[in-house]
């Protein structure tokens, strides 16, 4: 009869010692002498190896050669207590065999602590280190409890298009879309690219953001949220930027800017406590490698309420700070990572949202205050990470969104459908958007974007 694999996260259960276990994973390292070898084999679902203790008067020693790391393997034998120390219990090989092999001298993933940066450039392989293998984990956790989250509250899962005709942002960073030969474009009469030749029969771009579709989602069936793949063709070359990424944007009726902050809040503790209560031996890994302050810097944002901070107070307080800024500091002003992270590192010490910003730094849709001057925007920042989440109570005045559309001259046939929302049953609603990928960062303590998805895309970088 065969035996029933046991994944190693699975094996430490009493029931199981004194038992025939099976076992399969990749080989970490191999030790030993000419009585007895260890192999530490890991098999993607923990962050532990589990030791594997081979007799080596049961075994032929050639059989053995091709177990040098980063080989699979299949493992039968006895599971027992540990005499060793770092392990509970190990297996007593009876059977191995060897699934494949990988050359030592053509692996790269040889000794342990390989830097960041030769990862990356290995990251068809990076996963298989224990740095990666507890990001990814980390955020496979953090995706589901977001789902949880909003489910638990009668949040609906919408998905909005990719691919779209419309800029939400406003800010013209969008990769084109088209099937047309860039080598042999048609031209209009004018000189123009002639889009109706292309295949959408128009010009399409890839989302920026699902919002649009989500306030539309929000109007009618109360409570959305999206999370999926968006696209900025934006130059930014920051630890903190990615060109593809993924963004969750719950849209909420009948829903205030305080209303809006309220379930901000609540959604990034639930988000960073579901991380420390289902991913204890990750993040206890991450915090012991890279940055022993990340446990108590999660349960520190536990504990605390965000300030609420209106974006002109906090223009003061950095003008007051008597610090020299790379970017100055004036009203008015886009706030940079430096200034965010004043507010949040130095003078509150603790998660900051900024509310009430200067319209013409924010994007079209956002509610407008009485003063004629600033919006209802509210931006979430956090520790090490600045902006994390941007979102606002939206202008649901028909009027008022058409003099605002019309004031940046964006154009007007391209909105129709978004603007029937204002038209037929418009109501007060609100909602924002996080960046899975700057969420990921906070809770794994990562220090650079790129490190907390599978194949970064940034500018001049599309490998993989
Ligand atoms: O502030 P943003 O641009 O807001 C929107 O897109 C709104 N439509 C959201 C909404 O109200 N529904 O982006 C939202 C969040 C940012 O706070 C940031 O966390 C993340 O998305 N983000 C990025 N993450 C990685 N790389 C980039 N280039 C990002 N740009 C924005
Ligand atoms: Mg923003």
């Amino acid at each position: 009869m065969t035996l029933k694999r046991t994944k190693i996260v699975d094996i430490n259960a009493p029931e199981l010692v004194g038992k025939q276990v099976c076992v399969k994973g990749w080989v970490r390292t191999r030790r030993g002498n000419k009585h007895v070898q260890f192999i530490a084999l890991n098999d993607g679902s923990t962050i532990n190896n589990l030791q594997i203790v081979i007799d080596l008067a049961k075994f032929n020693e050639d059989d053995l050669k091709p177990i040098t790391t980063g080989a699979s393997l299949h493992v039968e034998g006895l599971l027992v207590e540990s005499q060793g120390k770092g392990q509970s219990v190990e297996v007593q090989a009876d059977m191995v065999e060897v699934y494949g092999t990988a050359d030592p001298d053509e692996y790269p993933l040889q000794k342990k602590g390989h830097t960041l940066e030769f990862l990356r450039e290995k990251a068809h392989l990076r996963l298989r280190t224990n740095t990666f293998g507890a990001v990814f984990r980390i955020r496979h956790h953090l995706a589901f409890a977001i789902h949880n989250f909003f489910n638990d509250r009668g949040f609906f899962y919408l998905n909005t298009p990719i691919i779209t005709g419309s800029d939400c942002e406003g800010a013209g960073d969008m990769f084109q879309v088209t099937t047309l030969n860039i080598n042999d474009l048609p031209k209009c009469e004018n000189g123009c690219v002639d889009c109706s030749k292309d295949f959408f029969g128009k010009p399409t771009s890839l989302t920026v953001s699902g919002q649009l579709e989500g306030e539309l989602g929000a109007t009618a069936l109360g409570a959305i949220y999206t999370f999926g793949p968006t696209f900025r063709a934006e130059n930014s070359n920051t630890p903190r930027h990615l060109a593809e990424f993924w963004m969750i944007e719950p849209e909420v009726a009948f829903y205030d800017i305080n209303d809006n902050m309220d379930l901000a809040e609540d959604f990034i503790k639930y988000c960073v406590k579901y991380a420390l209560d289902h991913c204890k031996d990750d993040i206890e890994f991450l915090n012991k490698m890279y940055d022993d302050t990340l446990i108590e810097r999660l349960e520190g944002v536990l504990k605390e309420s965000f300030v609420r901070l209106p974006y002109t107070e906090g223009i003061n307080i950095l003008e007051q700070s008597g610090k020299k800024f790379e970017f100055p500091v004036k009203w008015g002003v886009d706030l940079q990572s430096e200034h965010e992270r004043y507010l949040v590192e130095e003078h509150f010490k603790r998660p900051v949202i900024l509310t009430d910003y200067p319209k013409d730094i924010k994007a079209f849709y956002m509610k407008q205050n009485d003063d004629g001057k600033t919006v209802r925007a509210m931006d979430v920042l956090f520790p090490q990470i600045g902006e994390i989440i941007g979102g606002s109570e939206r202008e649901e005045s028909y009027e008022k969104l058409i003099s605002e559309i019309e004031r940046r001259g964006i154009p007007m046939k391209d909105m129709w459908w978004y603007l029937d929302t204002r038209k037929f049953g418009t109501v007060p609603h609100s909602g924002f958007g996080l960046g899975f990928e700057r969420l990921i960062l906070f809770v794994t303590g990562m220090s650079n974007i790129r490190d907390v998805i599978m194949f970064p895309r940034t500018p001049n970088n599309a490998e993989f």
